[in-house]
């Protein structure tokens, strides 16, 4: 048996990343699975799941990455990462149905376990769940005091997909929960091994982790939300420009460029339902998390926003409406909470033909059919066949490519088309106002009368 050994217990887009990081960092690797599909092409060296880098880890160290459904393998194994689904319920908190069927599988094979084992949670949970439910739990089916037969860590993700690889390897830092100082430590020790970077390692208890967790995403999405009005101030101010105003405040270190190019607003599996988490965990506690219900409240109105556009430019149905990207964002075909596949939707459902296109397209094509979006067969023919063309997830390609936009209206979310080959056309950059005609400052003073005062105390 290879010194290094580790079970990961959820091979999905987080799991199976973490399962190839670890075999390649000459882990012997033990997958646990209950779809049977995802087992069988692991075992055949093929990634079921499109994420870079994956497909090329999975082939070079195939020999050291075994996927089973079987919970019993995960005995020959040292450590236990569990990264199961835990899906928001309709009060906006993470359920732990997932992880409580895992953690019950894992805890009566312990049963039998002679040594020390280490299981670590993934998943991201709601504060209180490790202290009040995973570990209670996991002592009841083992028949074990964790701390003693077992230890118990919270170690999150703050991956984005698409860079999963990468941000595993080279976090900026890592968060640990701890059950007690042992079961710390040796989480610290693996994470030290399989990151490049040495990233700086927080460990505390398991409230302040999993409340850090949730902070993070609940954070990054102000600073979005920021962005996007600060893009929607620029469309309403003659001469605005969205990017000229955040290269500028993102280099005060207080606030840093990333993540703060107004466009879109976010989506995708981990971002909206973190923040909401966030904000329904403060209501519980009778806190006031204000802040994170403005953000959602912006991010809500971002595709009106777009669509208002139509409206101002008298863009009517039946126009044909390219929309070019779909996923949530680029380097990945995941479409949940996909604020171009909303549009896309909206758009359809105002009663324009809307045509997409992204490169991932194969892959979910019967899933946009059934939303009434036509598919293009490519990225030429969606223009070509469009009068009106949205670049809405900015795929490197859509900017790459020498694309021929002529007689077409273009709506770019992102503002990377080359200037000079937009000049031409008729071009709407969300977060920028070209009207120079317009007198400037206008008679804002005179509007002070008609809006709402805002209270200084
Ligand atoms: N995807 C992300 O970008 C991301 C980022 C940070 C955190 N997370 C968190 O990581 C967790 C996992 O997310 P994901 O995107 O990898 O999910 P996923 O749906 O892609 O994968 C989950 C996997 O778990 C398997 N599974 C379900 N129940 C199981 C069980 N009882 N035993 C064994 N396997 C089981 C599923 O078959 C699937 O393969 C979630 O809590 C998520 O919030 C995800």
């Amino acid at each position: 048996m290879s010194a290094k050994s580790a079970s990961v217990v959820g091979l999905g887009k987080l799991g199976l990343c973490l399962a190839a990081v670890l075999a390649m960092n000459d882990y012997r690797v033990i997958g646990v699975d209950v779809n049977p599909v995802t087992i069988d092409s692991i075992n055949k060296g093929i990634s079921p799941i499109f994420e870079s880098g994956l497909q090329e880890i999975i082939r070079a160290h195939r020999r050291r990455l075994h996927a089973t459904s079987s919970f019993k393998e995960i005995l020959s194994t040292k450590v236990t990462f569990v990264v199961v689904p835990t899906p928001s319920d309709d009060a906006g908190l993470f359920s732990l149905k997932f992880v409580e069927r895992a953690m019950d599988s894992i805890g009566r094979e312990l049963r039998t376990k002679k040594g020390y084992h280490l299981i670590v949670l993934v998943s991201t949970v709601m504060p209180g769940s490790m202290d009040h439910f995973v570990r209670p739990l996991l002592e009841r089916v083992s028949g074990k005091t964790c701390g003693k037969g077992f230890g118990l860590c919270y170690n999150p993700e703050f991956i984005a997909l698409g860079d999963v690889i990468r941000g595993m390897r080279e976090p900026d830092f890592i968060l640990i929960g701890e059950s007690d100082k042992k079961a710390g430590l040796k989480l610290a020790r693996i994470q030290k091994q399989i990151c490049k970077n040495s990233p700086p390692i927080e460990r505390m208890s398991f409230v302040n982790a999993e409340l850090a967790k949730i902070s993070v995403n609940s954070f990054v999405t102000m600073k979005m939300s920021f962005a996007n009005t600060l893009a929607e101030i620029c469309e309403l101010m003659p001469g605005g420009d969205v990017d000229k105003v955040t290269n500028a405040i993102g280099k005060d270190t207080r606030i840093g460029f990333r993540y703060l190019r107004g466009a879109q607003g976010y989506g995708g599996p981990c971002f909206p339902r973190d923040n909401i988490a966030f904000a329904t965990f403060a209501r519980i506690l009778g806190a006031h998390a204000e802040i994170a219900l403005a953000t959602h409240k912006v991010n809500l109105s971002q595709v009106h926003r777009v669509l208002d556009i139509f409206r101002k430019e008298n863009i009517r149905p039946p126009a044909k409406i390219g929309v070019l990207g779909l996923s949530y964002k680029p380097n990945t075909n995941v479409l949940e909470a996909s604020q171009s596949l909303m549009l896309a939707k909206e758009l359809q459902r105002d009663g324009y033909e809307v045509l997409a296109f992204d490169p991932t397209m194969g892959e979910n094509q019967k899933e946009i059919l059934s939303l009434g979006i036509n598919c293009a067969e490519g990225l030429l023919s969606c223009i070509d066949e469009s009068d009106v063309c949205i670049i809405a997830t900015p795929w490197k390609q859509f900017y790459d490519t020498d694309l021929n936009f002529s007689n077409k209206i273009v709506i770019d979310m992102w503002r990377f088309l080359n200037p000079e080959t937009t000049a031409t056309l008729k071009y709407i950059a969300i977060g920028q106002n070209r009207n120079l005609d317009s007198k400037f400052p206008p008679d804002y003073l005179e509007k002070l009368s008609e809006v709402e005062k805002i209270p200084a105390v």
